[in-house]
């Protein structure tokens, strides 16, 4: 199944780890070109009240993200 994947690169959702983030998921998106697509987008509105990092995945929106988190749950739908 395809992967869509959304960061916030806005200025909270970067500094609280989207950046590394992104880097993870690049990484990743080398073992699964034709399944993952990622997209860098401006800030969701969520990183209110420590929700920062955000990342929509699939249209699920995930708060407090990790790039271990991410990157499970990704490879799980890419299986
Ligand atoms: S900066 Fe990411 S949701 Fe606001």
């Amino acid at each position: 199944m395809a992967v869509k994947v959304k960061i916030c690169m806005g200025t909270h959702c970067t500094m609280m780890g989207n950046l590394n983030l992104q880097e993870s998921l690049e990484n990743l998106q080398l073992e699964y070109p034709e399944q993952i697509e990622i997209e860098a987008i401006k800030c969701l509105k969520f990183c209110k009240g420590d929700k920062a990092p955000v990342v929509e995945l699939n249209g699920k929106i995930i708060t407090n993200a990790s790039a271990e988190k991410i990157v499970s749950e990704i490879i799980e739908l890419v299986k």
